[in-house]
């Protein structure tokens, strides 16, 4: 009898344990059924609301234009990134263009605002007619920069190129160039900040990688043609930005930069010899033009000065070199650099100084490549004493010379080499 019960009490909760289970899985399936439910509603919802933003966004790239054969290329270009800004955007995000920055050989920049909130800088291009040289060298920016990226690079964000305006929208840099620290920069944009000799040495190795970057390490090699203090900005902690690579194609530059016999390209003062010489131009008139920029980045002036007369001061970088020459470096580096304290600042100043010397040489294979530039300045490569860069201009006359050099007049001699044997590296 208590065997029967027993058996009828096993049977009962072994059925009860079947039922239970069986109810388990049963609630599980239907769990997993709601939550799969769950998930795809979720899915949709997050593919419907990517759709809606690529069509918010198509709707500001897709902006109608008449302007004929460019315009395959501009949209091959907008899956790769920069944006497209119709001038009635523009002339929002730059509340009418009211907010100049300043004004170059291109056109004016002026201050704007995206939608959200990302300050930028608009370059509103000087073209008054479409000829094809300009759409080329406006097909070259935005090819070039848009698809170039680096820490020591201004980034290109977008472009307007329609039948009234042609305009390159950038970030912003909050310190604008490096040009207003060294000598004040243009009428009205003065200021009163001094830099520290330590940020001016960390402005002048950013710079190098910067330019290195163009030269040895981007997908496409890019020429620069008009490094200057003018084409690098600086961001809020003084960072340096190389601005305005990829513009050396555009024709259409204004008076400020003097017609060379070279292609027009460049600033006088710091284009290379071969620019204006109609000789061959490669990437080492960067260099050429990095070295007057350090040159003056270590006198904190204009290299050229017509106003500073004795001790031929009134061009920097041959004093630099006169007094390298006679062992005075010393006497370079603190008359320049004031801000100068410690020991190894002042070494820093005369890597500078030698480095500058090197970079100015006449021949373009006397220069060193930018990625030695950087090497030399970090203190990681030794530096092989400089040999003259300027006999080419001391043995054909004197003083004159100079500005001729600064203006781009000085004609070229059969005797114009200057060491390219005793280079640093080539
Ligand atoms: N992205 C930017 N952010 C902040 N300020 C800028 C920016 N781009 C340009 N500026 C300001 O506008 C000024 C003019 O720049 P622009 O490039 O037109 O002339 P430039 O550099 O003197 O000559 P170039 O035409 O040879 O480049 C600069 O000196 C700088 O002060
Ligand atoms: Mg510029």
């Amino acid at each position: 009898m208590v065997n029967a019960v027993a058996t009828i009490i096993s049977t009962v909760a072994s059925t009860a344990t079947v039922v239970v289970i069986v109810a388990l899985i049963r609630r599980c399936r239907v769990v997993r059924k709601k939550m799969k439910k769950k998930i795809v509603k979720k899915v949709l919802e997050e593919i419907e609301k990517k759709n809606r933003e690529m069509q918010a966004s198509n709707a500001v790239e897709d902006v109608a234009i008449e302007v004929g054969p460019v315009e395959t290329f501009l949209n091959q270009i907008l899956n790769e990134k920069p944006m497209r800004f119709s001038s009635e955007q523009l002339a929002a995000c730059t509340r009418n263009y009211s907010s100049e920055l300043g004004s170059g050989g291109y056109g004016v920049v002026y201050k704007g605002e995206l939608p959200n909130g990302l300050l930028v800088a608009a370059k509103v291009l000087k073209v008054s007619s479409m000829n094809r040289k300009v759409q080329e060298a406006f097909m070259a920016e935005i090819g070039t920069i848009g698809r170039t990226y680096h820490v020591h690079l201004v980034r290109l964000y977008g472009f307007c190129f329609d039948a009234s305006t042609k305009a390159l929208v950038y970030e912003f840099l909050e310190n604008g160039s490096l040009e207003k620290y060294l000598y004040g920069g243009d009428e009205g944009s003065t200021t009163s900040t001094r830099l520290e000799w330590g940020t001016l040495h960390g402005i002048a190795v950013g710079t190098a990688k910067g330019i290195r970057y163009l030269h040895e390490e981007c997908q496409q090699r890019i020429v620069h043609y008009d490094i200057k203090p003018a084409n690098i900005l600086l961001t809020a902690d003084y960072t340096p930005k190389v601005a305005d690579f990829g513009l050396a194609r555009l024709g259409e530059r204004e008076n400020t930069h003097m017609s060379l016999t070279g292609g027009g390209r460049g600033t006088p003062g710091y284009a290379a010899p071969e620019l204006w010489m109609a000789m061959p131009a490669s990437e080492k008139c960067d260099v050429y033009s990095f070295g007057m920029v350090l040159f003056e980045i270590l006198g904190r002036r204009r290299n050229y000065d017509p106003c500073l007369e004795g001790e031929s001061k009134e061009w920097f970088p041959r004093w630099v070199w006169e007094k390298y020459e006679q062992g005075e470096i010393e006497h370079v580096v603190s008359c320049s650099c004031d801000g100068i304290v410690g020991g190894a600042d002042r070494e820093k100043a005369e890597i500078m100084c030698k480095v500058a010397l090197w970079c100015v040489q006449f021949q373009p294979s006397a220069r060193p490549t930018m990625s030695s530039v950087v090497r030399m300045l970090e203190g990681e490569m030794p530096i092989v004493p400089p040999v003259n860069p300027f006999h080419y201009l001391m043995e054909s006359g004197g003083g004159s010379t100079s500005s001729g050099l600064w203006s781009g007049t000085y004609q070229s001699s059969s005797r114009d080499t200057a060491g390219a044997e005793l280079s640093p590296v080539g």
